[in-house]
């Protein structure tokens, strides 16, 4: 069956509710920066940190392609996977892909729980949020189904999810 690809911001719960998904379907689940973690030896962090942005998007985009022909897995990406156009045609030719939304407010309060998050560590993390959601807002929203997660639980929306796509076991 198709691959569930969850899209979102940092924070919008692409990992919790994944392994929720997991869970209820049976499917794999698979993290891509887990896997670039994997394949580099190195944390997200130390890659940002050594190597810039720019060389993280390219093991992003490595990592993606060896995606093409999984199938029967929930996939959850990093938050800027969406801009690369190449990186979103792999993951929709085998998956439906789903955008997890969520409020600005609600995006840095849950990333404030944890640190491994380079591109957020500034003196002002929501107008941080805000201008790269401005500029991957349009790319999220190409999704092929978009959930709201403000005041949701991971299970919530994973069932949510499940509705929304009429799955049957
Ligand atoms: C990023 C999101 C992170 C990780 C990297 C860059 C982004 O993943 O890939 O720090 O550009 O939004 P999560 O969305 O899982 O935090």
């Amino acid at each position: 069956m198709k691959n569930i690809v969850l899209t979102g911001f940092m924070g919008s719960g692409k990992s919790a509710v994944g392994a929720e998904l997991a869970r209820l379907t049976g499917f794999s689940l698979l993290e891509v920066d887990d896997e670039i973690e994997r394949t580099a030896g190195m944390s997200i962090s130390e890659i940002f940190g050594r190597f810039g942005e720019e060389r993280f998007r390219d093991m992003e985009a490595a990592e993606i392609r060896k995606l093409a022909g999984t199938t029967d897995t929930v996939i959850s990406t990093g938050g800027g996977v969406v801009m690369r156009e190449d990186n979103m045609a792999v993951l929709r030719r085998d998956g439906v892909v789903v955008y997890l939304r969520a409020e600005p407010a609600t995006l840095l309060e849950r990333t404030s729980r944890d640190s491994d998050r380079p591109l957020l560590r500034c003196d002002d993390p929501l107008g941080r949020i805000n201008e790269l959601l401005a500029q991957r807002k349009e790319q999220y929203e190409k999704a092929d189904m978009i959930v709201d997660t403000d005041d949701k639980g991971p299970e919530g929306v994973a069932r949510e999810i499940l509705r929304r796509l009429g799955w049957k076991r």
